[in-house]
């Protein structure tokens, strides 16, 4: 029986990484195959990309680049990780997928249908059963992921409150005309109200 593809999204400090592995400890408490993995990265090829995109200065790539340099590690991904585990019966939870590119290089004016195409080439646009936004008021994100790594950045985390709002802005867009697949979850509330509301937001896909 195939198994289920999952996504969370969102912008910096909305506790992603926390409520992936909260997920996965519920769906594994009802007898679920849980397979976590994230993005950039998730398979070899795709964390050597990784390394690529997050070393160096923030103008080692251009946004057209960058743009490919996801992609490319996007494929990797679903054809070595992502699809063998689904298919196997898995339900594979992904920390960042598609819809991080569309909010972070499209904020960077990179066209949505361009980044949708590289998808379809790279990887067939396979796109999860659900995915989730973790959505957080203006800045508040910035403080925790501050709180969280002190002032250290890569690449991406350089980056001013401007285009962070410009990427929750593009998150709340692909949400709204994506209802079917996409759904936002406010984040601001404690960890066990966002497990809580992501499994409510599932309860459609459980068995
Ligand atoms: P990561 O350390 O995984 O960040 P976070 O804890 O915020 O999830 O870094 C991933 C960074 O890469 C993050 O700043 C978002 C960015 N990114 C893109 O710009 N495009 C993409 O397609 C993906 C997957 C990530």
């Amino acid at each position: 029986m195939r198994g289920r593809f999952l996504s969370l999204e969102g912008g910096e400090g909305a506790g992603k990484s926390t409520q992936v592995r909260r997920l996965a400890e519920a769906l594994e408490a009802r007898g679920i195959p849980v397979v976590l993995t994230r993005e950039p990265g998730g398979t070899e090829g795709a964390e050597a990309i990784r390394g690529l995109l997050m070393q160096g200065a923030v103008n080692r790539w251009s946004a057209h680049t960058e743009a490919l340099l996801f992609a490319a590690a996007r494929a990797d991904h679903v054809e070595k990780l992502i699809r063998p585990a689904v298919e196997s019966g898995s339900w594979v939870i992904c920390d960042r997928y598609i819809d991080s590119t569309r909010a972070y290089q499209g904020a960077q004016n990179i066209d949505d249908a361009a980044i949708l195409a590289l998808h379809g080439f790279g990887s067939k646009g396979l796109l999860p059963d659900r995915t989730f936004i973790l959505d957080l008021p203006e800045g508040a994100g910035a403080e925790r992921a501050h709180a969280r790594d002190g002032g250290a950045h890569d690449r991406f985390g350089a980056r001013g409150p401007d285009f962070h709002a410009a990427v929750a802005a593009r998150f709340r867009s692909i949400a709204a005309f994506e209802s079917d697949r996409v759904r936002v979850i406010d984040a601001s509330r404690s960890k066990d109200d966002v497990t809580t509301s992501l499994l409510d937001a599932l309860a459609d896909l459980l068995p």
